[in-house]
């Protein structure tokens, strides 16, 4: 057995507390060849170590980056591959402190441990988590109808509701990203300077100052495309899970990234609207769910006028990064000039 897989086995062990164990799927390797997620079972019929039964199972994401990216002269030092490493390190935070604590009311993989492994290199680790096929959130989609993508709207606006903060202290959300998701200006240098001269590039940076200015800032997933939800057969119920861009900020950019993920162009332009009234009252209840001291009211008249804003600033991301891309529709083109128009007022 290699020195790195006995590592990997040894630690998972301490983790489950068994060495009886079998690896019974690859769910998929992690992007650019940076590990994979798994699927495993304990194989000890007697042992009840968690609340799935003796048959449990569970999934591990092994973060294990190409060795080659480790050489000095290699990809090591560019900022997408430090980017992604750093992701993965909040991904693992996101899951020891505050995912337990979130699943009574976002359903997520419940943490069950997290290591480092020493071996391979030293961004090497692992996430144990429960299974949520196991759950009962077994079924993938890649689209959504809008009736169904509203299971999806509460999950973010439960989860921003949970979350929300007023002019959130400077060390908020602890080693979280201070600014969520994977798109935002200060991290796509690269994808600005490659886009083209333009009324949206001109826009981009105070695009970019309103999202960020804003006082009612919550956790943001960051990520939170139809790919990043896991569903109930009846798709009654929904669980996310990819939390390696989470951090701060307005819930909007959620909501906006979500519905492009998964509507298409007619969808959107006959249903946005409608969905985006959903969500906020979605928000609404989720805020009285909880009890919160925030107004909907409040957050609403702050909120509303950046989803033309978000919209339009994750154009900007594509613009740059793939400008020939299938979602850069006239949707999309309508919502980003009336963005970029309400700038200068
Ligand atoms: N705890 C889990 N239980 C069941 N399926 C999971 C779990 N975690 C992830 N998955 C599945 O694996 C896929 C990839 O996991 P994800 O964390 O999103 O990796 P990546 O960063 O490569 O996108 C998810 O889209 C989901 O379908
Ligand atoms: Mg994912």
């Amino acid at each position: 057995m290699k020195n790195n897989e006995h590592e990997f086995n040894q630690l998972l062990s301490a983790i489950i507390k068994t060495t009886h164990f079998v690896k019974t799927e690859v769910i998929q390797t992690l992007w650019s060849g940076y590990g994979e997620i798994a699927r495993f079972e304990t194989v000890e019929p007697d042992l009840d170590k968690f609340s799935n039964g003796p048959d449990m199972t569970f999934v591990v994401k092994h973060i294990n980056p190409p060795v080659i990216q480790q050489h000095p002269r290699g990809w090591s030092g560019t900022i997408s591959h430090q980017r992604k490493l750093a992701s993965y390190d909040v991904e693992a935070e996101f899951y020891q402190h505050w995912a337990n604590k979130t699943k009574p009311f976002c359903a997520l993989p419940q943490f069950i441990g997290q290591a480092s492994l020493s071996q391979s290199c030293l961004s090497s680790k692992m996430i144990v988590m429960s299974d949520l096929d196991r759950e009962g959130f077994p079924t993938r989609l890649t689209t959504v109808s809008a009736e169904n993508s509203k299971i999806c709207l509460r999950w973010l606006a439960r989860f921003h509701a949970l979350n929300m903060q007023h002019d959130p202290l400077d060390n908020w959300p602890n080693k979280l990203w201070p600014i969520g998701t994977y798109w935002h200006l200060a991290t796509r240098a690269k994808e600005f300077d490659a886009m083209e001269k333009g009324p949206l590039k001109d826009a981009a940076v105070e695009l970019d100052k309103r999202l960020n200015n804003c006082r009612y800032k919550t956790l943001v997933h960051g990520d939170a495309k139809i790919a990043n939800f896991c569903f109930s057969n009846d798709l009654a119920h929904v669980a996310a899970v990819d939390f390696q861009y989470i951090g701060g900020g307005c819930g909007i950019k959620d909501v906006v990234y979500f519905l492009g993920s998964c509507l298409d162009e007619t969808t959107l332009e006959r249903q946005f609207e409608q969905l985006i009234d959903d969500y906020f009252t979605e928000l609404h209840t989720a805020l009285c769910l909880f009890q919160s001291a925030f107004s909907r009211r409040e957050i609403e008249k702050e909120w509303r006028p950046l989803v033309n804003i978000a919209w339009a600033d994750f154009e900007r991301f594509l613009a740059g990064w793939a400008p020939l891309h299938a979602k850069r529709t006239t949707f999309s083109h309508r919502l980003t000039v009336a963005a970029i128009a309400t700038l200068n007022k």
